[in-house]
């Protein structure tokens, strides 16, 4: 005996059906008038064999929840995985752009700058992190991050020395990759030589050509920042080092994003990635009345962007999910603050997310056997995966769709739990390409 899961999904298109697998979507494609008559009970035993290979016919109830059990199972192991040391060399910033919250945590919670001794701690607790991890050979970055984190250079100096230390004597794997994510407009010549000798990746923030950077980027004072900018990326280029761009969507920018991607390459950059709008800015940068309309245009825009250049991977936000896609590996998750990332704020704090404060210890209080995919806050933000989420057990893009930032979601709605719109908007749209983009063989049943 034989019936259709629970999980088993379908679209429509052009007489055509894609059949899908909600929480491990690989899909089959089916004539329409097959597929109806399939359901209405008439033998197919090649479209059988198609669904029951991908667990789309199941004998019985109780093999959907051992699908579901497994789906929790690998979600639960893959965000105890230990992927990113954020270490927030500084509270504040040179620059005072329009939508970012960190000049506002600076006034609220001091321009603090991590000390040395927070630095150095942070670096061992993540040794211990990575220590016992599932999977010691994940890819694991440390991040340097604020405000602006050259404020701090002689903390970044020395954290760099420290992890080639903790390389050599091999508490720190070889493969452990260093990251700046900076506005680009503190480096000297020192700075510049100790991320070439530690290949460090710089990440540097732009949003778009002149006047659409300069709308949002500002120096504190209100000048433009894009010449700055883009002298910096030449000057750490022609040094040798690798540089990848981060940008917002933003009101400013937002209907030239579909440009972005050819801008970027034009300028050589190895990667970028579109970041969307969250938090209080949304309500203070959009009229009322404005966000759907945005949201759309953002929408649009990153999913153009990202296909401009033809390559695959170049923007970084659509990527992850053509890559999730295609290696069939589900991301019902959109970010790495429910276990995977520990982060050191300037006041040496522990926190799960760079722009929410969690105060979950003092760094060079806490024992070493401290696991940040423990705490409970993790946890809490855990429950906002489709997954798990009461309220989304059904949307059937959850392979590839977290409900976006729990940050942008609290500080809008009071409530950790909320969906992030347009995070939800985008993996929905990538969703629905991704799912007819294999349309044809193998997957074809005919
Ligand atoms: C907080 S800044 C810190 C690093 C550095 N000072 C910089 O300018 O990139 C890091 C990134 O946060 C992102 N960001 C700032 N405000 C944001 C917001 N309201 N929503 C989403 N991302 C935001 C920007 O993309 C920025 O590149």
């Amino acid at each position: 005996m034989t019936q259709f899961s629970r999980y088993l999904r379908s679209r429509e298109r052009d007489g055509w059906f894609v059949i899908f697998h909600e929480l491990q979507p690989d899909p089959v494609y089916c004539r329409a008038d097959r597929w109806r008559a399939f359901k209405e009970g008439v033998c197919d035993d090649a479209l059988l064999r198609k669904l029951a290979e991908r667990k789309l016919v199941v004998s019985s109830e109780a093999d959907d929840d051992a699908i579901w059990r497994e789906a929790a199972a690998r979600l639960e192991r893959k965000l105890n995985q230990p992927l990113i040391l954020y270490l927030m060399l500084a509270q504040g910033c040179n620059f005072t752009c329009t939508y970012c919250p960190v000049p506002g945590m600076a006034m609220r919670y001091g321009e603090n700058l991590l000390s040395r001794e927070d630095a150095v701690r942070g670096l061992e607790l993540w040794c211990e992190h990575l220590r016992d991890a599932a999977d010691p050979m994940a890819q694991n970055h440390i991040i340097f991050y604020g405000g602006e984190p050259l404020l701090n250079k002689p903390v970044f100096l020395g954290a760099l020395e420290e992890m080639r230390r903790l390389r050599q004597s091999g508490r720190l794997p070889a493969s452990t990759e260093a990251m700046i994510v900076t506005n680009g407009t503190l480096f000297d010549d020192e700075t510049i030589a100790a991320c070439v000798r530690h290949n460090v990746l710089t990440v540097v923030g732009l949003d778009g050509d002149r006047i659409e950077n300069d709308r949002a980027r500002r120096y504190a004072g209100g000048r433009g920042s894009f010449d700055a900018i883009v002298a910096s990326i030449q000057r750490l280029q022609s040094a040798g080092l690798r540089v990848a761009v981060s940008a917002i969507a933003n009101p400013g920018n937002v209907n030239e994003l579909s440009e972005l991607g050819r801008f970027y390459r034009a300028l050589g950059v190895e990667q970028f990635g579109i970041n969307f709008l969250r938090g209080h800015a949304v309500i203070e940068l959009l009229p009322v009345g404005g966000h759907a309309a945005f949201e759309a245009r953002c929408v649009e825009g990153v999913i153009a962007s990202a296909r401009s250049t033809g390559e695959a991977g170049f923007e970084f936000q659509m990527g992850k999910k053509v890559a999730a896609f295609r290696d069939r590996d589900p991301h019902p998750h959109d970010c790495t603050c429910y276990g995977n990332q520990l982060v050191i704020r300037p006041d040496g704090q522990i926190s799960n997310c760079p722009f929410h404060p969690a105060n979950l210890g003092a760094v060079r209080e806490v024992g070493l056997d401290f696991r940040i995919s423990q705490a409970p806050i993790v946890a809490q933000w855990r429950q906002r995966s489709p997954l798990l989420h009461p309220a989304h057990r059904d949307d059937d893009s959850k392979a590839l769709s977290g409900l976006g930032c729990a940050w942008g979601g609290n500080d809008l709605s009071g409530n950790f739990l909320s969906a992030d719109r347009v995070l939800t908007t985008f993996s929905q749209a990538v969703f629905e390409q991704l799912i007819w983009s294999e349309f044809g063989e193998p997957n074809h049943v005919d």
